[in-house]
């Protein structure tokens, strides 16, 4: 067993995409800081006794947030980066041998947090195996599968009737300027993976499709990077 110390000093030196008050002299310097957008996602002030799910989870900033509202919650990811959806001509000649996820089992550890995570893909999540959820949220996930209407078909699954489902994913403008449903090619695009690009009329449908009756917009904005770019975000609230 590490001492505090240790993992205080693996927390700082390590890469993160989110960043994390693991303690208070112990903030991560994260890719992307979601703290100033939390209230833009609607989720319930107190969440005690509810079940929650965080699809996607990376670091595990919103399983984390769940869990400090009083959530029991359970974290989804994949271990390896082959089981990823990659473009043929994307996908790298070799892969990293180490398992992904050590920034979340390190933040776990420091904050002494009981999120379980488990290693598998929307795809295959099914009420089966991983039990109905009060909450789930997805965010930044949707926008990098090459079956965006699968992941949703999956998720829609998951939810418990009366539940709530919290999506928060990258849109197209351009696509929103023509009143019919769109969502953009982009498979080609060099940046970050991603296959389709929906606009925010094109996303609602997308969830009433998988099985959501009743889709709001909660927000939309802009997700900016440590390095100052930045990626336009809708919210959508579905519940079944
Ligand atoms: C851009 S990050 C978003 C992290 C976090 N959800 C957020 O809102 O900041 C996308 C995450 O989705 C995960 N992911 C990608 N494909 C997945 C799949 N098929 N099943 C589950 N998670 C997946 C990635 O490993 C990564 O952790």
């Amino acid at each position: 067993m590490e001492t505090a110390g240790t993992a205080a000093r693996r927390a700082r030196e390590r890469s993160w995409y989110h960043t994390l008050e693991l303690a208070p002299d112990l903030v991560t310097d994260g890719w992307f800081d979601l703290r100033p957008h939390v209230a833009r996602y609607g989720l319930p002030a107190r969440m005690d006794g509810l079940r929650a799910l965080d699809v996607g989870t990376w670091d595990g900033f919103w399983a984390f947030e769940m869990e400090r509202r009083g959530a029991d919650v359970v974290a989804l990811d994949l271990d390896d980066e082959r089981d990823l959806d990659w473009p043929p001509r994307r996908r790298p000649e070799r892969f990293a041998t180490e398992p992904r996820g050590e920034g979340f089992r390190l933040a776990r550890e420091i904050l002494g947090s009981r999120v379980e995570r488990v290693n598998r893909s929307v795809y295959t999540a099914t009420p089966e195996e991983l039990g109905t959820f009060d909450v789930v949220l997805c965010g930044s996930v949707l926008i990098h599968l090459r079956d965006q209407l699968l992941a949703l078909e999956r998720i829609a699954g998951l939810v418990k009737p009366g539940g709530l489902f919290v999506s928060a994913e990258e849109y197209d403008r351009l696509s929103g300027l023509i009143p019919v449903p769109l969502a953009r090619y982009r498979a080609d695009r060099e940046s970050a993976v991603v296959f389709w690009q929906p606009s925010i009329r094109t996303w609602k449908r997308m969830l009433h499709f998988a099985g959501f009756d009743r889709v709001e917009r909660r927000a939309k904005f802009r997700m900016r990077s440590r390095e100052g770019w930045s990626v336009r975000h809708v919210v959508l609230h579905g519940r079944r």
